[in-house]
């Protein structure tokens, strides 16, 4: 394999020919920020956030796709790169709703951490706004389409799910959206509720329906754990609460293998505390109940 110089920073290091300038930057401990890149899956170079300067290059490069050539000089924090990035964290937030204070995702969300990385606040907007509202016709998956920034990786993900595709860019322009099967709520289109579109949604556009409210990620438990439901042994995250397991969610999606719903749906049953018994509602509260009472067999059971 040949390898390749490269100067990041004033760091020389040797890659492998193919390895982007992101991967180099990487490999030596710099982070450059990332919205729309994910390995293996969406590989477009469509947000910019990760733009860096090159050395005789006429204009700034999405590292993200850029590869590395032999003696390439880069800065990934220079005076211009830093201003861009701030344009385009202000035209995102342009248009989008200031509700970290309550969003779900906070603590999580890329661009709430790359906007405090670079000192970009929400300012008031004067323009036209979207307001394409929440979509909660799925029971797994909340969707809030103002929130989301177009980087593709849903629909990326979405379109390697065998015969599904149901995420898809939707209208032109300022009207681009995500849409659901030509438009429809997530409920009503071909979404099998694999939640693999939620695993790679970088802001909070798409979240676990079952997790939302549940707490700030910074005061639950987390726990990796390994699904065994096939060879592939895809890594799962177990989200607690006082010890109780509150979310299942799927970690291994940015790394080029698609997770499967059998893989899902099978953690989501081992680890999720399930009740132990029945459940029949008596005076409008849920209470336990034995399996004879629950499927209306009592009073034919009592007669054998
Ligand atoms: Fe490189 Fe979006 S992360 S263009």
């Amino acid at each position: 394999m040949k390898m390749l110089n490269v100067t990041i920073n004033g760091i020389t290091t040797k890659v492998r020919e193919g390895t982007t300038v992101m991967e180099a930057a990487a490999e030596l401990g710099i982070d450059i920020p990332a919205l729309c890149y994910l390995k293996g899956v969406n590989e477009v170079g469509s947000c910019r956030i990760c733009v860096v300067e090159v050395k005789g290059a006429r204009t700034l490069q999405a590292s993200c796709v850029l590869p590395v050539s032999e003696g390439m000089e880069v800065q990934t924090e220079s005076p211009s790169v830093v201003t861009a990035r701030k344009e385009i964290l202000k035209l995102i937030l342009a248009n989008h709703p200031n509700d970290c204070l309550t969003c779900n995702k906070a603590g999580e969300c890329k661009l709430q951490e790359y906007a405090y990385r670079y000192g970009v606040k929400f300012e008031e907007h004067q323009g036209k706004r979207k307001e394409l509202g929440i979509d909660t016709s799925n029971p797994y998956i909340y969707r809030d389409n103002d929130k989301c920034i177009l980087c593709g990786r849903c629909v990326s993900m979405c379109a390697k799910v065998p015969e599904r595709s149901v995420l898809a860019f939707g209208n032109r322009g300022f009207e681009t959206t995500v849409i659901a099967d030509n438009n429809k709520t997530m409920g009503e289109s071909d979404c099998v509720s694999c939640a693999r579109c939620i695993s790679v949604c970088p802001v909070g556009a798409l979240m676990d329906s079952r997790a939302m409210n549940i707490g700030r990620i910074w005061e639950l438990q987390r726990e990796n754990v390994k699904c065994a439901a096939c060879e592939s042994g895809c890594d799962f995250e177990l989200i607690k609460k006082n010890g109780k397991v509150v979310a299942v969610r799927a970690l291994a999606a940015g790394e080029g293998r698609p997770l499967c719903l059998k893989g899902r749906l099978t953690v989501d049953l081992t680890y999720n505390d399930n009740p132990k018994a029945p459940l029949v509602k008596k005076d409008g509260e849920f209470v336990e109940a034995t399996w004879a009472e629950a499927l209306g067999l009592e009073k034919i059971l009592g007669k054998m």
